[in-house]
């Protein structure tokens, strides 16, 4: 064995969640790689494999319980054979339920939240010099972004983490819990972490974060920047096409956002506003600290704004004493505001959120009733919007094949439409690299309920 594949340790991530959680997978990557840890498919070859954990709805904690199980035995089979398979539990999981993972797996060697990924290299030091595991939920007061390495990327439509935790305390959401109070970084560091991207190839940068239009980072100026004067900064990188940012709050929608939105053509037609409900009394019950006309007033200014934008949004059915009333208000919110796409999911319990001790909880077989009938609605608006784009050319942002499909194949090539859908076309005589990492005009022939299909329009 040559020196070089003694250095080599393998690494394997199994991502559950949101955005932010594949985002903070890709970071832990970084943080370990400088330690020899590069990255495989098989889970039982690693020498490294940490489960990133979503708690936000059920059975999270059922989930990562049998694929622990099974990651013991992987544990053991490399205990015969003389090698060391560390296995960490991070995330949100980690965070809520660190000393139960900790009793009832005694044998995973570090449990951490997502505050202290920056901490990884030394907590696997004292993994590998000590017997006993690593618990590490700690908030340190030393954010955790200004640690990390900058990521180098290499992807065309690229996301950065600018803001983490919430303030917000819906009283359905563990996230204040799990990802701690609102923090919001710097611009200098978000600005040299897009300049990065887009020297390494990014075209298209999504801002991410729980609450991401709370952002209120301080500027070179000294002043605090909300996320609208963000955006008017990065639109001046050059070659960085197009900018998209997600989850935002609607409270959090302030007027130089909204401005933004109509200013800067890099800033694309497309927001997730989750609005939950359409019903006052129970978005007070959910403390959204909004009311229905509240969101549908900020729907009209964005509207004003920037007429084409497409809406969507999250929704939560079955909330404790949600009435058929309540449900009929949702409903309604829906047919009046037209969503291009959207998800929506039963509620559930969430142990130590205020709601989870309110009654009544709502029956199974009536949060299934409303959810097919708010999803069959939703669907029903989605192929519309996208049935109305067919005949229509639309700027597509190509990133690489259609997945599945090789290099080298007469392939499909994937893009996103400015309204975030996925819309292949066939690559036909035209070279690969002539199409990814272009923004090139497709006229739409076809439209399915997830994606759309075009052809190239030849100029
Ligand atoms: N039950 C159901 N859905 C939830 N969400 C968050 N917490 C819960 C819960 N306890 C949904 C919300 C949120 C999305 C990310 O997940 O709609 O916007
Ligand atoms: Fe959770 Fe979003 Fe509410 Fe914050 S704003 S508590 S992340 S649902």
């Amino acid at each position: 064995m040559s020196a070089k594949n003694k250095m080599t340790k393998k690494l394997h991530i199994k991502t559950w969640g949101c955005q932010m959680n594949v985002y903070d997978s890709g970071r832990m990557a970084d943080v370990v790689a400088p330690l020899g840890y590069a990255a495989t498919d098989e889970a039982e070859d690693a020498d490294l494999l940490i489960f990133n954990t979503c708690h936000i709805r059920e059975k999270a904690t059922d989930k990562l319980f049998s694929e622990l199980g099974r990651a013991r035995d992987m544990q053991a089979e490399r205990a015969k054979q003389g090698q060391r398979m560390i296995v960490a539990v991070a995330g949100c999981v980690a965070q809520a339920e660190g000393a139960e993972i900790q009793r009832r797996a005694p044998y995973v060697d570090m449990i951490f939240g997502p505050q202290t990924y920056h901490q990884l290299p030394e907590m696997i030091a004292r993994v590998t010099r000590e017997t006993g595991g690593v618990l590490n939920t700690e908030f340190p007061v030393e954010p955790k972004f200004d640690s990390l390495p900058r990521q180098t990327g290499g992807e065309i439509a690229a996301f950065l983490s600018i803001q983490e935790g919430c303030d917000k305390f819906c009283t359905f959401c563990v996230v204040p819990y799990t990802r701690g109070a609102e923090y919001s970084r710097t611009v200098a560091s978000i600005v040299a972490e897009a300049e990065t991207l887009v020297q390494s190839g990014a075209r298209e940068i999504t801002l991410l974060g729980q609450n991401v239009n709370a952002f209120h980072g301080v500027g070179a100026d000294g002043a605090v920047w909300g996320l609208g004067r963000l955006f008017y900064r990065l639109a001046e990188i050059p070659d960085l096409k197009r900018l998209r940012y997600m989850t935002s709050h609607p409270r959090d929608m302030d007027d130089e956002l909204i401005a933004a939105h109509r200013d800067i053509p890099q800033l694309m037609p497309f927001l997730h506003l989750p609005v939950q409900s359409g019903s006052d009394r129970i978005l007070e019950a959910m403390n959204r600290k909004h009311t229905r006309d509240e969101y549908r007033r900020i729907i009209d200014k964005l509207r004003a704004a920037k007429s084409n934008i497409a809406l969507s949004s999250d929704f939560i059915v079955g909330f404790p004493g949600e009435t058929d009333e309540d449900h009929a208000a949702t409903m309604e919110l829906v047919r009046e505001t037209g969503f291009a796409q959207a998800y929506s999911f039963k509620y559930s319990r969430r142990p130590g959120t205020p709601a989870s001790a309110m009654i009544p909880q709502v029956a199974e077989a009536v949060k299934d009733a409303r959810l097919h009938e708010l999803q069959a609605l939703l669907q029903t608006q989605q192929n519309a919007f996208n049935q109305n784009l067919v005949g229509q050319t639309l700027p597509v942002l190509f990133d690489g094949p259609k997945r599945g499909e090789k290099p080298g194949d007469n392939e499909q090539v994937h893009g996103r439409s400015p309204f975030a859908q996925s819309t292949f076309i066939e690559r036909g005589d035209a070279p690969l690299h002539r199409i990814v990492g272009q923004e090139l005009m497709v006229k739409i022939t076809q439209a399915r309920q997830n994606s759309l299909t075009g052809v190239l329009k030849q100029n």
